[in-house]
């Protein structure tokens, strides 16, 4: 039985990934800030779920969360980094960008945020121990060509992907694997509809197109699950891939 971090557990990709690692037997610890009635649906059928209430951008909270995962188990096998945000109001380009709060607490939650949890949680970790950053396609340099706005969720993703390759310099000799997954594009509170898209892709694949490109959270949590499950077949140079196994340049 693993033992299993998985951060923004309550809802979307976070959700659908505990429902992942509860069909594998392990032990799931849940860290959510607004805890669902579908986590806690889910945690009455199941003993091996422990919903932990945790926000990522804040230290203390996250402090706590390891004192209580702590009182569990002594060591963590996968960390899912998932917890994120992505403000519509960052759609906007850059002279009517808010660096002061927008892109300041989205830069906390999705870079700041993983790195709070790998931080806190870092005593738990282990030779064979995996830490899964979910990024997006969004934080690619080399593969961001159209888009003029959106900074505040692009610069924090590409953030996170440079933060993962210096812990890969890091861990890498003690036998610790971490790799960014770009989870597709997917129907969440966070895209919300076709519609919600920036204007660079509407214009550049249409509504309808967009609407057949959106996959469900589930698809994409069982495909970043079974990379898991297979991590010794992911080469060990690949940083970057999307939840269908293909690289991504960063
Ligand atoms: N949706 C996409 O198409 C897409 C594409 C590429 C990458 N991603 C990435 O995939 C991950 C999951 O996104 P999603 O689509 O499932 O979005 P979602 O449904 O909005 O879920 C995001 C989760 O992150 C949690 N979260 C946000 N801020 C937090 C904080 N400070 N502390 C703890 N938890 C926090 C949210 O909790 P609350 O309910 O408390 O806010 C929620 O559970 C994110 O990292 C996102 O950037 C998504």
């Amino acid at each position: 039985m693993k033992k299993v971090i998985i951060t923004g557990a309550a809802k979307g990709l976070g959700f659908h990934l505990v429902l992942q690692q509860l069909e594998r037997g392990n032990l799931v610890f849940a860290l959510a800030r607004n805890i669902t009635q579908q986590l806690k649906n889910v945690s009455a059928d199941n003993s091996n779920l422990v919903i932990i209430p945790a926000d990522v951008a804040l230290t203390e909270s996250v402090e706590a969360a390891y004192l209580k995962v702590r009182s569990y188990t002594e060591k963590i096998d996968v960390i899912f980094n998932n917890a994120g945000v992505y403000s519509h109001k960052s759609k906007v380009p850059v002279e009517e960008t808010d660096f002061d709060e927008e892109a300041s607490r989205t830069m906390n939650i999705n870079a700041f945020g993983a790195m709070r949890v790998i931080k806190a949680f870092y005593p738990m970790l282990s030779r064979g121990s995996v830490i899964i950053n979910i990024s997006s396609i969004a934080g690619s340099i080399s593969e961001n060509e159209v888009r003029i706005s959106e900074y505040a969720y692009c610069m924090s993703k590409a953030a996170l992907n440079l933060a993962s390759r210096l812990l890969i310099n890091d861990f890498s000799p003690k036998g610790i694997r971490v790799l960014c997954i770009h989870p597709g594009w997917m129907r969440t509170d966070m895209t919300r509809s076709p519609e919600q898209s920036t204007k660079e892709m509407i214009e550049l694949f249409g509504l309808e197109t967009i609407a057949k490109m959106q996959i469900d959270p589930g698809i994409s949590a069982a495909n970043i699950s079974s990379i898991v499950d297979d991590i010794d077949s992911i080469p060990k140079e690949l940083m970057f891939i999307k939840h269908t196994r293909e690289e991504i340049k960063w």
